[in-house]
Order: structure tokens, then C-alpha cells, then sequence
């Protein structure tokens, strides 16, 4: 624990100066809330909380949910288990900072779903893929390596908004990180798992679907061959020896140079159901992820339309998958964009587990550099309807369609975790929106300013206000209308509008001089015919297609009239003017809360800022020349742009 931790090193529940002394005592009932016991004392020293403290199992609590209720001199916080007890501790002491008298106190809660899942995409030589804030925290030189007690503080992060489990390898499994399932690998993982056990955290294995090549010295992965399931059932049993509490294994397979069942003419199912096979007798669960495409697709080809790929792959094989495989689905149908309909995937199979995948880390939006609340955007991705009747968010809970949560992560080595210090607030919101799907985006922003700035008003609601904004804003001067990847190639930072276009990934927007997008509707792709029927409806009808997606669905012309009047053409234009004031605005805000928040927290902010301002001109720039040169129509309001 760092005693003298600065504010960059903060963030939530982070302990700052213990030194503090108080005369709270803190009393456990049976050693197994002894680590609770710990983290409590932790806790109060730090905040000076001034009364005492008792902890207990209280078995009849659901199991991960817990109580805490101040009566006769004491709070009394039960948890149903451990991890119940100590998530109750956490939920007790947020309360306190947040500023509620423990006097006062008198709550419960639990969790909507089972799994609450971050992933990581580390990679062995210690970089993260898609990582925006430095070296991994879990892995160096070739191996599983880190500072304990910044791993022990990442823990406690992580379980104070109640994540249960991590996966600690990259989707993509490299060969260093492959060896997790040899003996060599696992001398450290299970040095990991017993830092992160005590946080109610259990690990998750990436592994590569051509392991049994691999590292099993087999001539084949065909998971049809005996021997393979033989390979994968030794594993299992070996990394079990290891780790008896580990969560399962993670697969990317048939998906971006990836091996899969598909190389030998299997369906999916094939595939993912002789590792869940091996798995079973340790109660573990294979999470086998959807994203499947075709990635060397050719852009002449417009049979082919990317988004329809997970549907068209999974939807047939639903109901032939092992019970223990959960199939990992990622929200939108095409790559945690700006602006995405969610994937039609979701909630459609009834007889197959599901888990939704976000990404927290902010890969096209805005690497970390550019603030980005992705609550916001989480909040309307769970809006969005399923049916008639229900939302997304009614089929995510514990035994509904969706029963686990699962995002990238966005924490590296950095001082502040996440590059950008105001980017804590979205691995924040993932754990607390897994834990409950109702939450409001801007209680959720709310409670992380509060706990991170205090509430003192000057300081508190211009934040809240800004973070609140800060997805729309960067919505602006990103691709119009829910038209996705204007994006620079590989790297995904700032605009390249054809960049993508006569690329092999599928990725198209087809701007002409005329008019821009792909008609997805029963007239052009068909992939609004992958929706329940309500929401096809909705889809295929430009009169009730919501709007900021309409490019996702339509192929319109730039002179199409949109429901405030303006043509799309001149919507394009004003978005990305008022995008880059709004990020002068921000700044503005920020300069004035100066001397008010502490200095080190400003400072790295407001460079951020400068570089989220440049991004926001470059794309404004970028994007309206690009239009005005297809088109030859010029701004209503006559202001800059290049030809
Ligand atoms: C995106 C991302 C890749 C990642 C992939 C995945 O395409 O750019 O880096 O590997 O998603 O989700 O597997």
C-alpha cells in the first residue's frame, strides 16, 4: 500500500494517506471475514470514520449481495459470502465518501448478474493491445510479472464496483502467453490468482484454439480428432491442479487470422464444445467470443456485408453448445464504434448463454487522449429496444438471455491508471452498471466525481456536466449518423474518411458524389431482417430509423432533409464546427476549476485537453473538406473549410 499515494495515483476507493488516525474499531464475527475485517480498517482509517464497524456472513443474503445498517453505536454489514461481506464493506465506505453519514446508513443490495468480467489484452512482452495507458500491470519480459502493490490496490478497484473476474491474456494468444497452459506458465498464474482471491477474483485463461499444435506437439487442432480432445482435457486438468478456482478459458477463434473450427469444416459449436467438454469437471466456463468475420473480404464484393456475420454464424448452431459455454457478443455488430445499433445477436438465441462485450478502453473513442463517457453511450446501448416489450437492458441479469458482463479494460501502468484521469470513470461505471443495469448514466458519473473530486458544488457539477457531455461531443466531430470507421488505419486515432474504404475489413461507407451509406434494408443488404420484427420495423422505415444512425441503415443523399430541417450535408458541416467548440468549452471549464482541484490532477487533465482540441480540428477539418469535395456544396454558414 503506498502510504503517500498522490492524487494521480487515486482514484475512487483508493486509499490515499492512511496515517490518519480514528477511533472507530472495526469487529469480525469468524476468521473468514478476516480479509474484509482488513480492507474496512483500511477504509475508515482513511476517511476517519467515527463510529464502529461490524462485519458477518449472514447466509440467507443472496450470495454476492449484502446489508449495511446502522443500529446501537454500530453499522452492521452482513454480506452473504465473502465476497458479499466485502463488497458491503466497499458499498459502505463509497457511501461515506460520498458523504453520507454512517448514522444514517440503512441499505442493501446485489448484484443483476453472475460474471462481471473485465478483459485484458496483455501480452507477454508486457504492451496491452488497444492499451492507452502504458505497460500491463500483469505482465513483463515474457512472463506473468508485476508490482504487487499496485496490483493489490488494481484488485481492490476492480472489487470495490464489484468485478469477479479477469481474463489475464490477450483475445489474441500470442506464444509467450500461450505457455499459461505449461507448467512453466503456471508457477505464475498461480501467484496471480492468490493476489487477486481475496478480492472475491477469480481468473479467466486466454487460449489459443491451436494450442493442441502449439504447445501439445500435436499435428492437428481439428477439434473432431480424439487426440486434440485428449490435449484440451489434460490442460484443463493441469491448469485446474493449479488454479482450482479458476473462472474458464476465454477463445477467439475463426476471427482475424485466429484459428478456428472453420479451417476444418466445422460450425462453431464443434469447436467451442470440446474445450467446454474438458472444463466441466472442474466447473469451469468456456467464454467463446462472436466476433466472427470475414476480415480479407473484397470491397468490390457488395454481397458481402460484415455486420450480419455474427447472426448468420451463431443464430443456426443456437441450442448445440455445451451448458457451460457462454457466447461473448460484443454490443454493436461492428467494433465498439462511436455510434452502432446493437447487435441483433443479442438476446436471440433462447437456448444458448450469452454475455454482452464492451470495450472500456477507448479505442475509436479517443484512445484516452479525448474524453469520453462511455456510461452514456452504455446507457443508450441498454435503451435501445429488443422487442416491442423489452429493452436491452430487461434481458440482462441472472437467468435472462444476457447473464454476463464483460468489457476490455483500459488500466496499464500509468500513475493514474488510465492515461486520462477522467477515463476512471468508465472502468467505474462498467463494474457498477454490471452490477446494475438501471443505474442512469449520470448517477453513475455523479457518484465517481463525487468520490474522486468531492461534491463541494463549484468543483463538482461543472465535471459532472462536462463528462456528461463529453460522448456527444465526441460524436460530433467523429463519422456522421452512425456511418462508423473514417478512421485511421490500425492505429484507429483521428480521420482518414476512405482509409478503410478499399481495405479488406468490410468496413464501408461508399460516399460518392451524391449520396453516402450502405442500404442495409430488405431493398439492400437484408441485415435489418436479423432483428426481432418490431425493431427490423423500426429499422427499415427512415421515418422511424432513429436518426443519429440513419447512415448505419440508409444510403442517403447528401441533400436529404433531416427531421431538424437541415440537409444531411449541412448536419455533417454543423456537427463538426459545434464539436470543436464544445471541446473549447471544456476547456474553459477546466481552467476554471484551477487552484480548486488538486494541481497535478489539473495539469494532466488540461494537457489532454490540448491534445483532444487538435483531434477535434483535424477531424472537423477532415471531415467537412472531404464532403465539400464530393459534393461542391458549400457551408449555409459560410465558415472555414479547406478544399
Ligand atoms: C478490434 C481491435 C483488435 C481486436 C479485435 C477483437 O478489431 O482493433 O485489436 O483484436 O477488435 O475484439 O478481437
Amino acid at each position: 500500500m503506498k502510504k503517500d499515494a498522490s492524487f494521480s495515483y487515486r482514484a475512487w476507493l483508493q486509499p490515499g494517506n492512511i496515517e490518519k488516525t480514528t477511533s472507530s474499531n472495526v469487529f469480525a464475527e469468524g476468521d473468514n471475514c478476516s480479509f474484509a475485517q482488513e480492507e474496512c480498517i483500511l477504509g475508515i482509517a482513511e476517511l476517519a470514520v467515527d463510529c464502529d464497524v461490524s462485519l458477518c456472513i449472514d447466509e440467507k443474503l443472496p450470495a454476492e449481495g449484502y446489508s449495511v445498517k446502522f443500529s446501537e453505536n454500530c453499522v452492521k454489514i452482513s454480506g452473504g459470502c465473502t465476497s458479499g461481506l466485502l463488497y458491503g464493506v466497499y458499498g459502505f465506505l463509497a457511501r461515506v465518501r460520498m458523504g453520507e453519514c454512517p448514522t444514517t446508513l440503512d441499505f442493501s443490495s446485489k448484484p443483476a448478474v453472475a460474471m462481471r468480467v473485465i478483459n485484458h489484452w496483455d501480452n507477454g512482452d508486457g504492451s496491452v493491445e488497444r492499451g492507452y495507458a502504458g505497460k500491463s500491470l500483469l505482465w513483463k519480459d515474457g512472463k506473468l510479472g508485476y508490482d504487487l502493490d499496485r496490483l493489490k490496490d488494481y484488485a481492490r478497484l476492480l472489487a470495490s464496483v464489484g468485478i469477479n473476474q479477469i481474463s489475464v491474456n490477450n483475445v489474441n494468444v500470442r506464444p509467450l502467453t500461450a505457455k499459461l497452459l505449461t507448467d512453466e506458465g503456471l508457477k505464475d498464474l498461480v501467484i496471480v490468482a492468490e493476489i487477486f482471491r481475496p478480492f472475491g477474483i477469480k481468473l479467466i485463461v486466454g487460449v489459443h484454439f491451436d494450442s493442441p499444435c502449439w504447445i501439445g506437439g500435436l499435428k492437428t487442432s481439428d477439434p473432431a480428432d480424439e487426440k486434440v480432445a485428449v490435449f484440451w482435457k489434460e490442460a484443463a486438468a493441469r491448469v485446474y491442479n493449479a488454479v482450482p478456482d479458476l473462472a474458464g478459458f476465454l477463445v477467439k477463434a475463426d476471427s482475424e487470422f485466429n484459428l478456428g473450427p472453420l479451417a476444418f469444416g466445422h460450425t462453431q459449436d464443434i469447436g467451442a464444445n470440446v474445450i467446454a467438454k474438458a472444463l466441466q469437471p472442474f466447473g469451469g466456463i468456456l467464454y467463446w467470443r462472436c466476433f466472427v468475420y470475414n476480415c480479407l473480404q473484397d470491397w468490390r464484393d457488395t454481397t458481402i456485408d460484415r455486420p450480419k456475420a455474427a447472426y448468420d454464424t451463431f443464430f443456426p448452431i443456437d441450442g448445440k453448445f455445451e451448458p457451460n459455454v457462454i457466447l461473448q457478443i460484443k454490443h454493436g455488430p461492428s467494433d465498439f464504434q462511436v455510434r452502432e445499433p446493437n447487435s441483433p445477436l443479442l438476446g436471440a438465441m433462447k437456448n444458448t448463454r450469452q454475455a454482452i462485450e464492451f470495450q472500456v478502453t477507448q479505442e475509436y473513442t479517443g484512445q484516452q487522449k479525448d474524453m469520453y463517457n462511455w456510461a452514456v453511450q452504455w446507457e443508450e446501448v441498454f435503451s435501445q429496444p429488443f422487442n416491442e416489450n423489452r429493452t436491452t437492458r430487461d434481458l440482462v441479469g441472472s437467468g435472462k438471455e444476457v447473464e454476463a458482463v464483460v468489457a476490455v479494460n483500459n488500466t496499464g501502468d500509468d500513475d493514474n491508471w488510465c492515461g486520462h484521469l477522467l477515463s476512471q470513470l468508465n472502468l467505474y461505471a462498467l463494474g457498477r452498471l454490471a452490477w446494475d443495469a438501471s443505474l442512469t448514466a449520470e448517477a453513475i458519473t455523479k457518484e465517481w466525481v463525487s468520490l474522486t473530486f468531492g461534491k463541494k458544488a463549484e468543483i463538482f457539477e461543472p465535471i459532472v456536466k462536462m463528462l456528461m457531455d463529453s460522448r456527444h461531443t465526441y460524436e460530433k466531430y467523429n463519422a456522421p449518423l452512425g456511418i462508423c470507421w473514417m478512421v485511421c488505419i490500425h492505429h484507429h486515432y483521428g480521420p482518414s474518411v476512405d482509409g478503410y474504404e478499399y481495405m479488406k475489413w468490410g468496413t464501408y461507407h461508399r460516399a460518392d458524389t451524391k449520396a453516402i451509406g450502405v442500404d442495409r434494408t430488405s431493398k439492400g443488404t437484408n441485415y435489418t431482417s436479423q432483428y426481432q420484427p418490431h425493431v427490423r420495423d423500426i429499422y427499415e422505415n427512415l421515418e422511424t430509423c432513429p436518426e443519429e444512425m440513419v447512415l448505419y441503415f440508409h444510403r442517403l443523399a447528401y441533400d436529404h432533409k433531416l427531421k431538424s430541417g437541415k440537409t444531411l450535408l449541412q448536419h455533417i458541416y454543423d456537427t463538426h464546427f459545434e464539436g470543436v467548440e464544445e471541446v473549447e468549452g471544456f476547456i474553459k471549464t477546466w481552467e476554471s476549476l484551477k487552484g480548486l482541484i488538486p494541481d497535478e490532477a489539473y495539469t494532466s487533465v488540461r494537457a489532454r485537453f490540448d491534445m483532444q482540441l487538435e483531434n477535434a480540428k483535424e477531424w472537423r477539418d477532415v471531415i467537412n473538406s472531404y464532403f465539400y469535395r464530393k459534393t461542391g456544396i458549400a457551408d449555409a454558414q459560410g465558415r472555414k473549410i479547406y478544399e
